[in-house]
């Protein structure tokens, strides 16, 4: 087995470090292989998806990611900036399905900005289309405007298209994903005003034909937005196009007290992977030794389940997390006062000790 390790930017390397800790504690033998990608692959090689990163990315089992960008490299044309790398791995390796779980661990209760009775227990699962929406529809640009009531202005202009098999293809991965947990699933869209998401809520309803034991309704992304912060736990699953789903997933995040405990996992068909924290490269504090590895750490433990065959040993990484919680570690985005106060290495050695 074959891990591509891709550390990036800001807090990436240090949080990567301490995942890849915990990797080698398993007693397993994986091949760990690192290249640089984001501003760290426009320094080695000019370019934030370095040819020779997106090769070890297809040949490898899986993807280990940390985080890419920084404001310095703001002023850099588009095609080169940090974003573009992640943007470019998840459509050369066709990821199209984006799993992003936000689970509440009892222990971080207090340390959600909702009130405890909100949140407490909450464990939903969004699930982002990944590889097309808005996000890398054509045409786009800045061009004189052809028409309208301000044609002959400059005009910025993106296009919003779903294809047929692209939401079909989706939408089997949130109803599979459903008929494994609470069986409920909200497709999220705003149908009531965008042809692409009525022609999306239109094909999901179809899709849900062969899921009859799956609960499915469909909601405008403005109300989902709304209900995640008024009554959370009444989502079990939910799926959504790529933009809605980068907006909500945030939102979502923040429900669990800090977007610092978040995992993810971005999958093919064939469930090859990328496994990335949710957060950012946060480089304000990159470097300072306190940002929180767990994100990382749990998104190592989704590889191991779903691109490694590994369950048993996610299942470790994940009971250890939670030990350390209860142990009453904390980073300093999710201390409280009573809690032990951590920094980023003493955080994934705490992870490795519970391991044993
Ligand atoms: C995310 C991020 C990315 C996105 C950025 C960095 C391109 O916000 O993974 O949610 O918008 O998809
Ligand atoms: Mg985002």
């Amino acid at each position: 087995m074959k891990i591509a390790i891709l550390p990036g930017d800001g807090i990436g390397p240090e949080i990567i470090e301490q995942a890849v800790k915990v990797l080698s504690a398993l007693g397993e033998s994986f091949e760990m292989e690192t290249a640089p990608v984001g501003g760290a692959g426009y320094e080695a090689h000019g370019h934030p998806l370095p040819e020779g990163t997106l090769k070890l990315a297809k040949e490898a089992d899986a993807v280990l990611f940390g985080a890419v960008g920084d404001w310095k490299y703001d002023t850099l044309e588009r095609a080169l900036r940090p974003e573009q790398a992640i943007l470019g791995l998840r459509k050369n390796l066709n990821l199209f399905a984006n799993l992003r779980p936000a689970i509440l661990y009892p222990e971080l209760a207090g340390a959600s900005t909702l009130k405890p009775e909100v949140v407490s227990g909450l464990d939903i699962l969004i699930i982002r289309e990944l590889t097309g929406d808005i996000y890398f529809g054509q045409p786009r640009g800045v061009r004189t405007a052809p028409d309208g009531a301000f044609k002959g202005e400059r005009e910025g202009f993106d296009t919003m298209r779903y294809a047929e098999s692209e939401i079909r293809r989706i939408a089997h991965v949130a109803f599979q994903a459903a008929r494994k947990r609470g069986k409920r699933l909200t497709s999220v869209d705003k149908a009531n005003v965008l042809e692409t998401f009525q022609f999306w809520k239109d094909i999901v309803t179809d899709v849900h034909k062969e899921y009859q034991d799956v609960a499915l309704d469909h909601m405008y992304v403005d109300n989902a937005a709304m209900q995640l912060v008024r009554a959370p736990k009444k989502f079990d699953v939910i799926v959504t196009g790529n933009m809605f789903g980068d907006i909500l997933s945030d939102a979502a995040a923040m429900l669990t007290g800090s977007i610092g405990m978040l995992p993810s996992a971005s999958l093919d068909a064939k469930n090859k992977g990328l496994y990335e924290p949710s957060h950012g490269s946060a480089p304000d504090i990159a470097g300072k030794g306190v940002a929180n590895p767990l994100a990382t750490i749990l998104s190592a433990a989704m590889m191991l389940r779903y691109s490694l065959n590994r369950a048993e040993q996610a299942d470790r990484i994940e009971n250890a997390v939670k030990k350390v919680l209860v142990q009453g570690l904390r980073t300093p985005d999710i201390y409280e006062e009573g809690t032990r106060k951590v920094g980023t290495v003493e955080m994934g050695d705490a992870v490795v000790q519970a391991l044993q």
